[in-house]
């Protein structure tokens, strides 16, 4: 018995102590992670369309993109207000969590023809010098690799026709001039590349 209550006791005394320090691992964020699922998917995986998957997103990438959502920077209007009173350690908190859920194989095959076209654009543009040759990403730079692809779509479209308001204006650059035919093919390929 007097065990069990110095247990408690220091238990109590620790928890105490890592909410003062609030540091990054102790932020309980699992209310928040419930809101996110609902539309990322359970394990970070998006199932809906047009909604990107989080899981295995470089954590800097995620934690980039939480910031400028919560100041409005970049509007999504799906997360408008979610973010409100976020702290900067709770968006770490979720970044690592996210960054370390494994992303999964796209659900469809490949259309071979596609596949073959998408490869040889993206080798030939070099989007591998920043996604890195396997395309998972790394730092500010998103994973593409098993990214949806009705999403890499619309995101590659949104640069495109510079509507990627408060996003990296790099991706506008690296896309100008490409026809959407080609954002298609590319779009295809990245989303089958496996994780
Ligand atoms: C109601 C649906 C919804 C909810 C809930 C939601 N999101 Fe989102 N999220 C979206 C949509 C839609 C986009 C993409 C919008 C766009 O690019 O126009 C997005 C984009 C993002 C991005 C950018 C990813 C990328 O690849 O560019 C991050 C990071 C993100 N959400 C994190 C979160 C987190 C963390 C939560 C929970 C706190 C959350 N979202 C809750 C719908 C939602
Ligand atoms: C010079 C570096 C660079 C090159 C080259 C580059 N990208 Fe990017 N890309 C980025 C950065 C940085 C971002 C994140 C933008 C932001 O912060 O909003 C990004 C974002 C993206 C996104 C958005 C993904 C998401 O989850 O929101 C897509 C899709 C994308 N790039 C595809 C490509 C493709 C396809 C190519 C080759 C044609 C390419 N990129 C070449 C740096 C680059």
């Amino acid at each position: 018995m007097a065990k069990l209550s110095l247990a408690r006791g220091v238990c109590a005394l620790l928890g105490a102590v890592l909410w003062a320090g609030s540091p990054v691992w102790a932020q309980d964020i699992s209310a928040r992670l419930m809101a996110c699922a609902a539309c990322h998917g359970a394990d970070g995986n998006s199932q809906l369309p047009n909604i990107p998957s989080l899981a295995g997103q470089p954590k800097v990438f995620i934690e980039n993109q939480l910031v400028i959502i919560r100041e409005g920077l970049r509007d999504i209007p799906a997360m408008k207000g979610l973010l409100d009173g976020v702290s900067d350690a709770e968006i770490t908190a979720m970044a690592v969590h996210f960054a370390k859920l494994p992303a999964r194989n796209a659900p469809t095959p490949g259309d071979p023809a596609l596949m073959a076209q998408g490869k040889v654009l993206a080798e030939g543009m070099r989007c591998g010098i920043c996604h890195l040759p396997d395309y998972r990403g790394r730092e500010q730079m998103p994973r593409l690799a098993a990214q949806r692809e009705d999403y890499l779509l619309y995101s590659m479209l949104q640069f495109k026709n510079n509507q990627a308001t408060g996003r990296d204006t790099i991706m506008a650059a690296s896309l100008y001039g490409v026809s959407d035919n080609d954002l298609k093919a590319l779009a295809h390929f990245l989303a089958r590349v496996p994780p």
